[in-house]
């Protein structure tokens, strides 16, 4: 059965606004976006009415929750959300025969590795925000074998709250800013994601079978230091910006030193073409600095 209704969650977060403004380029999808007011996954209980009301032909969640360090200490609601509330979209999309789409994160992994995590590694993750994310991984995937889990990291956008957003305002704010300089990832515009999810749901239309671990981030690897000081050049903004070890930041959540996604193969089997972190930066600054959002 071909896809045409697409029930989205998390329609104000950085990448459920972005599938909201790319389904504009969509006509031939019904998109049914929703917010937490209209699905709040603390209540699992009430999905499957206001699901079979709906009546999608796929379910892409892209609520979550998403407070690294309020996680450690909200661990019930973390878990709920994360995992629960996962289960019960894909225990209900199996039911409707559709599949079910979720993203999870790079804080499945321990950081300890020296070269770029493989969608099949072995998940091991060292804070609870990446514990839950990693049980609703599994959890999905047994309730609902059409399940497609894409890990993602470091995400950014013009829209909600985010790292890239957070230093433009500090910049501006303060005249000094000290940067950890000793972890490492792939930064990822929340628009580019949403682009390739929707070319991963136009592979399935065309018949390809897509379903399991995928990972997506755009090129390139960087600390948040030097993500920091793109973010100052590209923005043109004066600051003093100082590198920073981990120790030097202590946080309630502990990060994994080095949690670079391997993405080959989402580009191989879906043929997403992605672009470097930096240029997709560039487009998000001019769009913040138009101020047209
Ligand atoms: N942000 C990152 O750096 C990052 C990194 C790796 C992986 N990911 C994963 O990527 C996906 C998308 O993340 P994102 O950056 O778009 O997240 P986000 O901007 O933090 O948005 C998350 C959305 O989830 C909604 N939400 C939270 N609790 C909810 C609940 N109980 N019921 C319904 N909605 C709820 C929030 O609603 P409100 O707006 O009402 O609060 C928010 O709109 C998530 O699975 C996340 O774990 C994100």
């Amino acid at each position: 059965m071909a896809i045409q209704t697409i029930l989205v969650t998390g329609a104000k977060g950085q990448l459920g606004w972005e599938l909201g403004q790319l389904a504009k380029s969509y006509p031939a999808f019904k998109f049914v976006i929703v917010d937490r007011s209209q699905l709040d996954l603390t209540f699992p209980e009430t999905f499957e009415k206001i699901i079979h009301s709906i009546a999608p032909d796929c379910i892409i969640n892209t609520a979550a929750y998403t407070a690294v360090d309020k996680s450690e200490t909200e661990k019930e609601l973390a878990f709920t959300v994360n995992a629960t509330a996962v289960q019960e979209l894909a225990r209900i999309s199996k039911g409707l025969a559709i599949p079910f789409i979720t993203y999870s994160t790079d804080y499945v992994f321990n950081g300890e590795a020296v070269e770029p995590y493989l969608c099949s590694t072995k998940v091991n993750p060292v804070n609870y925000y990446g514990s839950t994310k990693a049980a609703g991984e599994s959890m999905a995937m047994e309730a609902n074998e059409n399940t497609v889990i894409i890990r993602t990291s470091w995400v950014f956008s013009s829209h909600g709250n985010n790292f890239v957003k957070t230093m433009m305002r500090l910049m501006k704010e303060r005249p000094n800013l000290n940067i950890v300089a000793d972890q490492k990832g792939r930064p990822t515009y929340a628009k580019d994601l949403a682009m390739a999810t929707m070319q991963m749901i136009e592979s399935m239309n065309a018949g390809k079978t897509i379903n399991g671990i995928y990972h997506y981030a755009n090129v390139g690897e960087t600390t948040w230091f030097d993500f920091a000081a793109k973010i100052k050049a590209i923005a043109g903004l004066d600051c003093i910006l100082n590198p920073i070890e981990t120790k030097d930041f202590p946080t309630p959540a502990k990060r994994p030193a080095y949690s670079v996604l391997d993405t080959s193969k989402i580009e191989q089997d879906v043929e997403v073409d992605i672009r470097h972190w930096e240029d997709a930066l560039k487009e998000c600054i001019e769009l913040l600095n138009l101020n047209v959002l």
